[in-house]
This record gives structure tokens, sequence and C-alpha cells, in this order.
């Protein structure tokens, strides 16, 4: 991935309106805490793994409803990193119908006592959905709050029954080479794959997503499934998803495979721990407000440590020094 202070990666004006997006979020807001508390419940009944408090405190959202700014949903899905797309921000939204999501089944393998292939339909159809409104950080430093549609990925694996022998979880995107005009070059080795530890996994805040502002999910940002994991780099947040393994040691992933010393297998968003060749203290926010520019001319603002998920997921790293950790 390139650092965006030194390539441009710029989106036409013409391409992004403001949605008076920061005066409807009030009122998203209120809509969703009362779904939020709902598949709050439901997350936690999730294995004997170390959760997230599901009081919903005075003033407290537990991480599920981020009150900064919302980025402009023309920015979030014409401002996209999806490489079987093509490597430009603007090449997902350009060659979003490349990616052909009917019929779609996801394979369950590994690790597990429920394994198959799934179709779309058997995946999504006990899952009610959710909003919740997460920021997302790229590992290249820009960063973006979207409200996304779905439900915890904790409720999508006890399905399966996965065994005590699952550690891990593995994803994989969609290999279509013939129409994905991204993977005819070599720039990562396909299929682009993703792991989370099963405690990660199986967290609440972990996400499949199915839709953002309110609409089912375009092309270019994972149709028809993709994961979220917000205190993570955007990277680990694989879209497209057609497989779903559970291992016993961690799985190979793609970014980490390509260059292991730039991109970690844990990837926790630390802004105390630089990228090699860029620092990660801070971000360029793509908010409601920023019509029209690339994330080179987006406000500057302090990277949080776990990206502000800390109060919720710390306790997974247990032993490890965040301040040093990625
Ligand atoms: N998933 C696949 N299959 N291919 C990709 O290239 N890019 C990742 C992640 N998921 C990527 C992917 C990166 S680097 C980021 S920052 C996010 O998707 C961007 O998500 P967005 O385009 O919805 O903002």
């Amino acid at each position: 991935m390139h650092n965006p202070e030194k390539k441009s990666g710029l989106i036409k004006s013409s391409e992004i309106t403001d949605r008076d997006i920061f005066r409807n979020r009030r009122a998203i807001i209120k809509a969703s805490m009362a779904l939020g508390g709902g598949a709050i419940a439901a997350g936690s009944i999730a294995g004997g793994l170390a959760m997230a408090n599901t009081e919903t405190g005075a003033g407290g959202d537990n991480g599920f409803q981020a009150t900064d700014e919302l980025t402009a949903k023309e920015t979030a899905t014409s401002y996209n990193n999806f490489y079987e797309l093509g490597t430009d921000k603007g090449d997902p939204l350009r060659y979003a119908n490349r990616l052909v999501t009917e019929p779609w089944s996801v394979v369950i393998d590994g690790e597990c006592d429920k394994p198959g292939t799934y179709t779309l339909e058997d995946i999504l159809k006990p899952h009610p959905t959710e909003e919740r409104i997460y920021r997302l950080r790229c590992v290249e430093a820009w960063s973006m709050v979207i409200p996304w549609n779905g439900f915890s990925l904790a409720d999508l694996l006890k399905r399966f029954e996965p065994r005590s022998t699952a550690k891990y979880v593995a994803f994989e995107t969609i290999l279509d080479p013939d129409r994905l005009p991204g993977q005819r070059s070599r720039v990562l080795d396909w299929p682009y794959r993703e792991g989370l530890r099963m405690d990660e996994a199986m967290h609440p805040l972990t996400m499949i997503a199915t839709g953002m502002y309110g609409e089912t999910i375009p092309n270019q940002n994972g149709a028809p499934l993709r994961l979220v994991v917000p205190w993570k780099y955007g990277y680990k947040s694989i879209k497209s998803i057609v497989r779903i393994s559970f291992t016993e040691t961690q799985p190979p992933t793609s970014w980490n495979m390509s260059a292991p010393h730039e991109y970690g297998f844990f990837s926790n968003v630390n802004p105390g721990v630089s990228h090699p060749r860029w620092s990660q203290a801070k971000e360029r926010r793509l908010a409601g407000k920023t019509k029209g520019v690339s994330s080179l001319f987006a406000p500057k603002i302090e990277t949080q440590l776990l990206n502000g998920y800390a109060d919720q997921v710390a306790s997974l790293y247990e032993g490890m020094d965040l301040k040093k950790f990625y």
C-alpha cells in the first residue's frame, strides 16, 4: 500500500456532494441505539470469550456508535481500496460491475462440526441487521466514519460449531481473474486473505457488514459480505468473502505475506508504532464536510490507540505492551 502523503489518489469534486450528514447523525444514532442494545446482548452469548461491557451506560456507546462526524456516503463509496478492482482509489467504483455477486456462496471448513458450502441466503437469513457507526483507519493514514449495517461475526461463526482446536479464523475473497482486472496483476498473491485470532473474531465489535448508509453494501465496498474490525488497520477488513476456515495455527494473510515488516498479522491501530515508511501518529479524516478533496487535503487528527476502541478490546492483548505492539 502507498502512503497518501506521497501519492495523489485524487477524487473528482463532482463525485462528492454534501448530504447534510451531520444534521442527520443524531436521528441515526437515536434509531440505532435501540437496535444496538439487542445486538450487544446477542453478541455476549458467544462462548466464554473476553467480551466488552454490555451495559449501555450513561453517555457510553460501548464502541458501537461513534459520535464523530460521518464520512459522506459519496466519499466512502468512491475512495476505496479493493485491489482486485485496481490499485487507484477510483478503480473500485470504476470497475465495480466486474464483481458478480449473484449467485454467491461461502465455503466453511476447517476445525468445526458444521462445514459445508452455504448459499448467501443460508448465511444471512438468521441474522437481523443493525446499524453500527465505526471509525475505519487505513494503514495509509487516512480514516473515515461509516454507518455499517450488519451483525456480529460471532453470531455467524457459532452456527458452524467451531471446535476447541479452532484458534484462528481465516477469510478469503473471491478469485476471478477473468473478470476482476486487478487480479491480472501480481500486486498481491491472490486470493486476498485475512485472519483473526478466535477471541478477536468472537468479540462483539467484530462484524459482518452487508450494508452501509442504510443501503445494500456497494460492490466497491465489498459486496455481498465483508468483515469490519474497527480497532485494526483497514486491510484486516476483508471484502467479498467466499471462504471462512477455522484453523489451529495462525493463517497466512495477504499484506503480511507481501511485506511482513510493514504489515503485521495483528495490525492493531497504534499511533506509537510507525510504519517503516511513515508515522502513524496522525491521520487524515475524510469527514462529511470533506467535499471534493483527496485524503491529502483532509484535516489531520490524532490517531487513537486501538482506533479509540481500547476500552472495549485492550483486554484481548493482556500481557502485550500496547505502546510497542502492532
Ligand atoms: N479486501 C479485499 N478483498 N481487497 C482489498 O484490496 N483493501 C483493504 C480492505 N479490504 C482490500 C480489502 C484496505 S487496505 C482497506 S483500508 C479497506 O478494505 C478499505 O475499505 P473501503 O474501501 O470500504 O473504505
